[in-house]
């Protein structure tokens, strides 16, 4: 016991259990954190992070006394009655939610007596009450159940966690949600009292608006392309409007991740499963699907047929500060140029490959890439590629342009440079 701090078990080791165990393990409550998978928990306890995320590893180290990393169940379940479960819960292949390991924890949970278990996985609405369902039949009256979806934004997740926008808890009783809205007590952030049925919808209505945003500032850009007008002009001068705001708006090829696919696809089909038939949100992930493939057409109207050229992808992560590949826009983007026979080099500050990369030459540095490239493309914002446009990069280059799917670089400046400069509806 850890003075008025509860100790806290977690289920899971990826990379939502680690943030909370480690962010609550710096807040001074004692952690335990089970995952089982060996090579994670080995890792883990010689101090290796299974993945990059920007103060993670820090926040570990220096809380480390207040942290355990085990694959022992009945070590998790000792000296403590808060459980949460971080697990995930990738689409099957319909698309649904695969609840296979939410199952795993009610399953290895067993009898705790009276605890609560609190949800932090992203779970379809509806889940919670089926848990509930089977707790009872159970005879785990004593467990109660709480929905408290996380919002972290990966690269930023330690930030996001002890600065969140608000906290949002879910709970059929409202001492269980007491409990749990004490855990946070001090952070400056609104709570959100709700139903589980409400929580568990806040996290997919969050996700799916944050991508509807992204696929229509997308559209926008499409058109501002065919029209002549600059879509970075015009997401700032509608940002401005308060009522819209700034935030994810910046078009480029496309979000991927590991969560905005799977979310708003979840709740698609949620929607479908339920009757009802979800359009915009349908329209929103064919936007998405398309805007990857766009760079290819732009590649082949500068280029012309692609057989033969050789094309440098530049950012391989779904985003920067992260290595994580899941539902990388590039690795469509890899496979489609390959399909129209270029010759593929990539590179990356941190991914140094991946089994859907085959055929693709990483690169060991960013000038390695670019040689005698025909053209290169900015496919995720990392900060090194701000000084692309340099003479060493278009001296390597058999054809100096760059086609800047995040509108990462001034386009006036990289011209000025010497360099053919393609955007996204920057006209
Ligand atoms: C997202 C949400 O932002 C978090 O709030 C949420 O907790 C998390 O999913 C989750 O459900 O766990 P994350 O997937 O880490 O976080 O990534 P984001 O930074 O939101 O970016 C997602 C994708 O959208 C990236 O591919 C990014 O490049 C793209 N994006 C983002 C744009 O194309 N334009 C923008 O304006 C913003």
């Amino acid at each position: 016991m850890n003075g008025e701090k509860p100790p806290l078990g977690i289920f899971g080791a990826g990379w939502v259990g680690l943030v909370t165990g480690a962010c609550f393990a710096a807040l001074g409550h004692d952690v335990v954190v089970r995952d089982v998978v060996t090579k994670r928990i080995d890792d883990l306890n010689a101090g290796r992070l299974p993945f990059h995320e920007p103060g993670l590893a820090e926040l570990i180290e220096r809380n480390q006394d207040r942290l355990t990393f085990t694959l022992d169940v009945s070590e998790l379940k000792t000296g403590t009655d808060i459980f949460f479960a971080c697990v995930d819960t990738p689409p099957t292949p319909s698309g649904d939610a695969d609840l296979t390991y939410v199952w795993s924890v009610i399953d290895d949970l067993g009898d705790p007596g009276h605890a609560t278990l609190v949800m932090k996985s992203t779970v379809p609405v509806g889940t919670g009450e089926k848990i509930r369902a089977t707790l009872d039949q159970r005879g785990l009256e004593g467990v109660a159940y709480v929905s408290n979806p996380e919002f972290l934004s990966e690269g930023r997740a330690v930030e996001d966690f002890m600065a969140p926008d608000r906290i949002v808890i879910g709970a059929l009783e409202e001492g269980a949600g007491d409990r749990v809205a004490a855990l946070y007590e001090g952070f400056d952030a609104p709570v959100v009292r709700t139903s589980i049925a409400s929580a568990e919808m806040i996290k997919l209505a969050a996700n799916a608006f944050l991508a509807t945003r992204i696929s229509f500032i997308n559209e926008i850009a499409n058109v501002s392309e065919a029209v002549g007008a600059n879509v970075d002009d015009v997401a700032y001068g509608m940002g401005l409007d308060k009522r819209i705001g700034t935030k994810y708006l910046n078009p480029g090829i496309g979000y991927g991740g590991s969560c905005f696919p799977k979310d708003v696809s979840f709740l698609k089909l949620l929607a479908g499963n339920s009757g009802y038939h979800f359009q915009l949100v349908s329209a929103v992930i064919e936007v998405n699907d398309l805007q990857k493939r766009r760079v290819v057409t732009k590649l082949q109207q500068r280029l012309g047929d692609l057989r033969g050229k050789r094309i440098a992808l530049l950012g391989l992560a779904f985003k920067p500060n992260t290595d994580d590949m899941r539902e990388a826009p590039s690795l469509v983007l890899a496979a489609r140029l390959q399909a129209e026979g270029a010759e593929v080099h990539a590179w990356d500050p941190l991914v140094t490959g991946h089994p859907d990369l085959d055929g693709v030459a990483i690169a060991p540095s960013l000038l390695d890439a670019v040689r005698d490239a025909d053209a290169a493309v900015i496919v995720t914002e990392w900060a090194e590629l701000r000084d692309l446009a340099s003479t060493e990069v278009r001296e390597s280059m058999r054809t100096p342009l760059i086609v800047d799917g995040r509108n990462l670089l001034d386009p006036e400046a990289v011209r000025a440079a010497g360099f053919q400069y393609e955007g996204i509806g920057r006209a």
